[in-house]
């Protein structure tokens, strides 16, 4: 394996790969790797011969009062860790790298941006596809993976791909969780010992809404379901709970056929996200 950290250097491995026929499998990841990141490269690995990830705390995509500064950074931990699924390339740039100069273009996301972490992340997506669409330059991948956690990015992600006609598969794997049902996260190192104990009440939340809204049909009264759950079980304060159409992430109507219900908790002082897909027939994955 190989840790690099220059544009030069990436293009190049990536051109000598290209001219032997190799298929490339990118990994965008903010480092700090969990299972979750590394299902997503043995993933890559299986279906690629290269496998690329991408180390990156992206700048562009936190607020001015978020945890940018403090978000956990670990290289050489992360680069074991990598090296253990079978990840050929780490591309780990710094911020000078990435963003040498600022001339003033961004990419703005649509519709999909404008509810459940777009609004109460303003511009977050926007830094998203900006780094998005860079990595996907770089390192000119066949497939790109990305997990359902984030399954508003992966609806986004997915429209740039498809409305500008970027050369490459999305694949999305499903939300690898701890055993008591909290989703993996590299924010979870913040949580205290008394957050981590109730954390997994935001995942409870989620079934109790899913189970209540396949027997009854009434997507209001399952949301108000869950969110009783999240104030009976934590002190957390709910940033949002959603039941929406998936992957247009509109209101359900009679003809939805797949549901997303997400929420978004500050457990402490840590934002915790989680999401279920389902179908009228039961789980489902993006
Ligand atoms: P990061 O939060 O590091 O996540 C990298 C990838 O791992 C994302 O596709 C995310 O959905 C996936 N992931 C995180 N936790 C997961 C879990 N518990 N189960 C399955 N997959 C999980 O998402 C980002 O970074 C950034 O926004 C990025 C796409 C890299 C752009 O900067």
């Amino acid at each position: 394996m190989r840790v690099v950290t220059t544009i030069t250097a990436l293009k190049a491995i990536i051109r000598q790969s290209k001219s032997e026929g190799k298929s490339i499998g990118l990994v965008p990841t903010m480092g700090y790797l969990h299972e979750g990141h590394l299902a997503l490269a043995s993933k890559a690995g299986e279906e690629n011969d290269l496998v690329v990830m991408s180390i990156f705390v992206n700048p562009t995509q936190f607020g001015p009062n978020e945890d940018f500064e403090s978000y956990p950074r670990d290289l050489a931990r992360d680069t074991k860790l990598a090296e253990s699924v079978g990840v050929d390339i780490i591309f780990a740039p710094s911020v000078e790298e990435m963003y040498p100069e600022d001339g003033g273009i961004t990419i703005k996301a649509g519709r999909q941006s404008e509810i459940l972490c777009g609004a109460s992340r303003p511009g977050h997506f926007d830094g998203v596809l900006q780094v998005v669409t860079k990595l996907f330059h770089l390192a000119e991948p066949t497939r790109a993976y990305f997990g359902q956690k984030d399954a508003q990015q992966v609806a986004i992600i997915q429209t740039l791909v498809r409305d500008y006609n970027f050369p490459l598969e999305i694949r999305t794997l499903p939300i690898v969780r701890e055993a008591d049902g909290l989703a993996k996260s590299s924010r979870n190192v913040y949580l205290t010992d008394s957050d981590r104990a109730v954390a997994p009440a935001i995942n409870e939340a989620l079934i109790v809404a899913k189970e209540e809204f396949l027997l009854k049909g009434n997507a209001d009264a399952a949301i108000k379901l869950a969110s009783r759950h999240i104030e009976t079980k934590t002190s957390g304060k709910i940033d949002y709970i959603e039941l929406l159409s998936y992957p247009d992430l509109k209101t359900v109507t009679e003809k939805t056929e797949h549901f997303l219900i997400a929420a978004a908790v500050y457990i402490g002082k840590t934002r915790l996200i989680d999401n279920i897909l389902f179908s009228l027939k039961g789980e489902a994955t993006c």
